[in-house]
């Protein structure tokens, strides 16, 4: 039986075939180091690494080429702009469905006298927008969200998040692990100061590399968290104020961003919209597949209204656990299970601390894997003292 991955939200997979190309190709014909080898093969690593840069300053519609910043993962880059950025006595609103990516650094700066309020968010996730002026206090200097939920799809409004922002003199850091490569964002256009990426999701490249693309008038306001050797200015032992290099100390997952390279490429080549049409039909049929069923709940929004292919379910009188094993040793297909790393997203659906069932869904996925899935998670509800 073949196995059906519908854990797209956590890693993408498989990704596109260029990109385990182009990684190996390198690590075997090529592997130099960039930014310090004075050889044509250096040269070449630098204008791979360049041309990506281009293509995420593109995607999110960044100010400069130079502002894109090369991390581990979106992580790292949420740790380098929270840290870099928060002072203490420093205030900031948060929504109420962030990742722990985001909770956990800002868990450890209400150490050092930082402090944040979160703005509520409605049982199926959505924003309560009209909440967020309220909870404004005289020293709040950013807004710090995700894009969408990872654990039930549900979309922010960063548009209007983005202009609230902009009139109150607020600094905008985005979350776009769920989204980048899916959904527009236009850092221009949404007043959106620094974006933060992780490459293995949506954008199709492999684990280990993601960054942050920042606008110009950040960069001096960010004290960078790490620092090393750059290949640049080495006369001196401070950090380089310029960009990129004031944020990527040490040699840089190369493999890393010519995969990311590959992905970014596929998405261009195929167009983010006929990526996000095809997930989108994929995430509508399941969730269609599945009403009928009433000892299923789907957890945040029914229908595919502000949300994307990530769908959190709980089957009556079922621990989450139960499911996600059945589904996994019965029928081949893998899910995520638990908190998903979002406590605080699950006390606002209703689902802490038991947890939820994510089912999510990616441009590789076909008609057939949802069907399976909607076959195979009605019957484990209809037959729910058998698994119990
Ligand atoms: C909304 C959100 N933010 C942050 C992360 C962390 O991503 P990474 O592990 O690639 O740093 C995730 C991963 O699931 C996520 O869904």
């Amino acid at each position: 039986m073949k196995r059906i991955y519908l854990d797209q939200a956590c890693t993408s997979f498989p990704k596109p075939e260029s990109v385990p190309i182009a990684m190996a190709a390198y690590i075997r014909n090529l592997g130099v180091n960039m930014n310090r080898g004075c050889y044509s093969e250096a040269y070449d690593v630098e204008e791979k690494v360049f041309e990506t840069r281009e293509l995420l300053c593109q995607l999110f519609h960044g100010d400069d080429v130079k502002n894109v910043v090369f991390t581990k993962n979106i992580t790292e880059s949420l740790n380098v702009l929270l840290k870099g950025f928060l002072k203490p006595g420093d205030h900031l609103l948060v929504s109420s469905m962030e990742h722990n990516a985001m909770m956990r650094p800002l868990t450890q700066l209400a150490k050092q006298g930082v402090t944040f309020s979160r703005i509520p968010c409605e049982s199926d996730g959505s924003l309560c927008q009209e909440k967020m002026e309220a909870l404004l206090q005289p020293n709040t200097r950013m807004v710090a969200m995700l894009h969408a939920s990872n654990v039930c799809g549900t979309v922010m409004p960063i548009a209007e998040v983005g202009e609230f922002c902009k009139n109150h003199g607020l600094t905008f850091l985005l979350d776009s692990a769920q989204t980048a490569g899916i959904l527009p964002i236009n850092m221009e256009e949404m007043h959106i100061d620094a974006v933060a990426f992780t490459g293995h999701k949506s954008l199709l490249g492999p684990q280990g590399i993601g960054g942050f693309v920042i606008k110009e008038h950040l960069i001096e306001k960010i004290e960078p968290l790490l620092s090393g050797g750059t290949g640049s200015i080495s006369h001196t032992e401070e950090i380089p104020e310029f960009m990129p290099d004031r944020f990527e100390p040490g040699t840089m997952n190369i493999p890393g961003i010519l995969g990311l390279r590959e992905g970014l490429l596929f998405i261009k080549k195929n167009g983010r919209k006929t990526i996000a049409e095809k997930e989108k039909a994929l995430t509508e049929r399941f969730l269609h597949g599945i009403k009928g069923c009433d000892r299923i709940q789907v957890v945040g929004k029914e229908t595919m209204h502000n949300r994307v292919g990530v769908v959190s379910i709980i089957i009556e009188g079922m621990d989450p656990a139960v499911v996600a094993d059945c589904l996994d040793r019965e029928f081949q297909i893998m899910v995520r299970v638990g908190l998903h790393c979002s406590p605080s997203a699950h006390k606002t659906l209703h689902t802490y601390p038991m947890g939820t069932v994510r089912f999510s869904f990616g441009y590789f996925n076909t008609e057939e894997d949802v069907d399976a899935a909607i076959a195979a998670v009605i019957r484990i509800a209809m037959e729910e003292s058998k698994w119990n």
